[in-house]
């Protein structure tokens, strides 16, 4: 028995993956119906934000679709934030069955944890989500394993991005993966930098790095742990904002000898001055590729202006697990590996 007709809600700064994930879900040929609902989202003088839901989902599995991460949308991230709190409540008013929230980048995931008088951020945006009842939430790669323990109600479903990623690597990259070196850029990614360097049968190092944690995006030092003297190399990380870390990392792993190095990561944010450092570093030669995810939104002309940077589709991974949600089956098998 499946959990009903199964509706796709997106929000205007989701608009663009509620659409893939849609697609993806038609191909898959479910027997029951799919439809997909935009939100309707206006903005009042002061600046408040009400969001409209304009058809039936009575009695539907929804699945809120936001994205966080859409340098191309004019509102601010917290209006983003408060759009999906309203498109959830709208939702959940309206009776649907189940409410499902799918924000791959879990917002304020990097404020996890207090080193002075200040929140954790990302337990606050846990309690709110529970406070709206939803059944599930779907994130991927989310930056700390803590942040799944701030939900008691609601299952927390993480995906896993690697697997994506190193078949995009394999199949279009061959060639840099001889001689290999897997480097993690901070203590905190060890298990993930671990996981690709096993399934590429490559060596691996970390950099410890440290931060200036009075500032956001400050980072102190960075020193590299392990050999790559003559090898190509392939960072990983969970999040690319300002580009600081990496800079500063590649610096320190062509100061060690490393050939050619490419980044892979699940969010390719790029804010502040990332892109100016990164497009710097590819003319120097010092940085071959940038693969990001398709859970952070770039247009066309980001493409054609940075060659170095390419994407790959998580979107297939998350039709698959909402399928699988919606058929009431196990996901264990679907969500990825870390
Ligand atoms: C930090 O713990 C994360 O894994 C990333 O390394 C960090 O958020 C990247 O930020 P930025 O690009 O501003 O250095």
């Amino acid at each position: 028995m499946t959990r009903g007709r199964l509706t796709i809600i997106s929000c205007e700064a989701g608009r663009y993956f509620g659409d893939k994930i849609f697609n993806e879900l038609k191909n898959l040929k479910l027997k029951n119906e799919i439809r997909i609902v935009e939100t309707k989202e206006e903005t009042f003088a002061n600046g408040e934000i009400k969001v409209v839901i304009d058809e039936s989902v009575r009695g539907d599995d929804v699945y809120v679709v936001q994205c966080m991460e859409n340098p191309h949308h004019p509102k601010s991230i917290n209006d983003r934030l408060v759009a999906m709190f309203c498109a959830i409540d709208a939702a959940r008013r309206a009776g649907a069955a189940f409410v499902n929230l799918v924000v791959l980048p879990y917002p304020y995931a990097r404020q996890e944890k207090k080193k002075a008088r200040e929140p954790i951020t990302a337990s606050l945006i846990a309690n709110l989500l529970e406070h709206l009842s939803i059944n599930s939430i779907i994130t991927m790669d989310v930056h700390s394993d803590a942040i799944t323990g701030f939900f008691r109600m609601t299952d927390f479903i993480n995906l896993f991005g690697a697997n994506t990623i190193l078949d995009y690597i394999k199949e279009n990259h061959n060639q840099l993966l001889d001689n290999l070196v897997v480097v993690s850029p901070d203590m905190g990614g060890a298990a993930r930098a671990k996981y690709y360097a096993r399934m590429l049968n490559a060596g691996l190092a970390l950099v410890n790095k440290e931060r200036d944690y009075s500032k956001a995006n400050v980072i102190e030092n960075v020193a590299l742990i392990g050999e790559v003297k003559n090898k190509n190399v392939l960072i990983v990380d969970d999040i690319i904002d300002t580009g600081g870390t990496m800079n500063g990392v590649i610096n320190e792993l062509k100061k060690n000898g490393a050939k050619n190095i490419m980044v892979a990561t699940s969010f390719a944010m790029m804010n502040g001055k990332c892109i100016d450092r990164f497009h710097e570093l590819y003319e120097k030669k010092m940085l071959t590729l940038v693969l990001g995810t398709d859970a952070v939104y770039h247009n066309e002309k980001f493409f054609e202006i940075y060659p170095w940077y390419k994407e790959v589709s998580v979107a297939p991974l998350v039709g698959k697990v909402i399928e699988t949600i919606n058929l009431r089956k196990p996901i264990s098998d679907v969500i990825g590996k870390r």
